[in-house]
């Protein structure tokens, strides 16, 4: 069988970790008096801490000394890892095991690419970490989604074409991301947020094998 690149996103993906965030951001806005929304939380997906904090900022109207803004994202993290800290193998996504499995007895290469700087934490939390042959998470990327950079850094660890890479995600920008870098890009989540994706999954219970050999064997320009 031909080889190809499987990239996973982590947080939404692999793990339920996106509602921690989402909690975690939300105290935050709240606290400075910002309203936070799912929509606006949908922004916020795939995209790095400090963008992230930008933009409620820019929602809320609000501009803040350096020192206030290196203080108020300590804060957000130290919620998120308190949120992680018991986190363990319940919190993977369901059947993200088995497509892991199926692409590694078939030889297929695998990786993560994640804006999180947490991601390496995550992974050994829920035991993961062995079967990625890469990781590119937030401490190894300069540009955050969509920039396509976290991808394509993935696809080289790999020793893989990005045009031979497929790319799992959540988040608008990561699926804007993957299009950006030429790879197939697998929405998992709702496909009206996800238009952009060239397949849609409600999660990894829907993709079946078949659809897994049908990318392999696939050639793309
Ligand atoms: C992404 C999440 O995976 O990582 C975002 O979707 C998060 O919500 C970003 O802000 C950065 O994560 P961390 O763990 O470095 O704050
Ligand atoms: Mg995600």
């Amino acid at each position: 069988m031909a080889k190809k690149g499987f990239i996973f996103d982590l947080d939404g993906v692999i793990v339920d970790t996106a509602k921690y965030h989402f909690l975690a951001w939300q105290n935050l806005a709240n606290s400075l008096g910002i309203s936070f929304s799912e929509e606006q939380n949908e922004q916020l997906k795939g995209v790095s801490r400090v963008r992230s904090l930008e933009k409620i900022l820019e929602w809320g109207n609000k501009t803040i000394s350096e020192k206030d803004f290196t203080s108020l994202m300590t804060k957000k993290n130290e919620e998120y890892l308190n949120y992680i800290e018991t986190m363990d193998t319940s919190e993977i996504l369901p059947d993200v095991p088995r497509i892991l499995e199926y692409l590694l007895t078939e030889e297929q290469g695998v990786a993560l690419g994640s804006a999180s700087k947490n991601a390496r934490i995550i992974l050994e939390k829920v035991l993961l970490k062995e079967k990625f042959q890469a990781i590119v998470d937030g401490t190894d990327v300069s540009k955050a989604k969509p920039d396509p950079e976290v991808f394509l850094i993935g696809a080289q660890k790999l020793g893989i074409d990005p045009k031979d890479c497929v790319v799992f995600e959540d988040s608008v920008a990561g699926i804007q991301a993957a299009n950006i870098a030429n790879m197939v890009s697998i929405g998992i989540g709702d496909p009206k947020v996800l238009h952009e994706a060239d397949y849609v999954f409600k999660d990894f219970t829907e993709i079946k094998e078949e659809f897994i050999n049908q990318l392999v064997t696939t050639k793309r320009n």
